[in-house]
């Protein structure tokens, strides 16, 4: 079986490398060149539909039983689980300007350069506390059933960029994540 903090760690890490994408593509704001908005769109689009979906919910199941063991993390735990609302409302926010801007809309640069900093601040914060503050603790604590719950917390999902998903979403994203490797 695997080491389901391993797991989770591999996850984020690979959530960070997309942020870090993402990260690249505001950069380029600065220097008042065209970012990729294809590839921001996919970005979020995918955080969205598999990290709010999939990620999130097994987590918000990990901090109700780690709560229960580790009683001092009630308060990292309750803000972490109402900062995934706050990431799906802030990608969803994103995700509309993105898609506004691939669909021809007329978008303020500025406004998109916002959202966008604001996520990724956002993302990249709680994904470090829940590093430092909560994957090892869970790890010594969460009994195998509790894993188990944890799991099953979603149906299992395929993750769209690897498991021989639809050719069609995410192209720029592949195609970007090729180029890097
Ligand atoms: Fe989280
Ligand atoms: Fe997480």
């Amino acid at each position: 079986m695997t080491d389901p903090v391993a797991a989770w760690h591999a996850e984020h890490h690979y959530f960070n490398r997309l942020l870090g994408l993402l990260q690249k593509q505001l950069d380029v704001f600065h220097g008042g060149e065209r970012p990729n908005y294809e590839l921001m769109l996919d970005i979020v689009s995918y955080l969205r539909d598999y990290s709010d979906a999939s990620h999130h919910p097994r987590e918000d199941v990990a901090f109700m039983h780690l709560e229960k063991h580790c009683p001092d993390l009630a308060l990292v735990l309750a803000r972490l689980n109402q900062e995934h609302r706050v990431i799906a409302h802030a990608g969803e926010t994103l995700r509309d300007l993105l898609q506004g801007i691939v669909d021809g809309a007329i978008v303020s640069r500025a406004e998109v350069e916002v959202a966008a900093a604001t996520y990724l601040v956002y993302y990249g914060n709680h994904i470090a506390k829940e590093e430092e503050d909560v994957l090892g603790r869970a790890g010594e604590s969460l009994t195998a059933s509790e894993w188990e719950d944890v799991k099953n917390a979603v149906p299992p999902a395929k993750d769209p960029l690897t498991a021989g998903a639809s050719q069609e979403r995410y192209q720029e994203l592949r195609r970007q994540i090729a180029l890097e490797t």
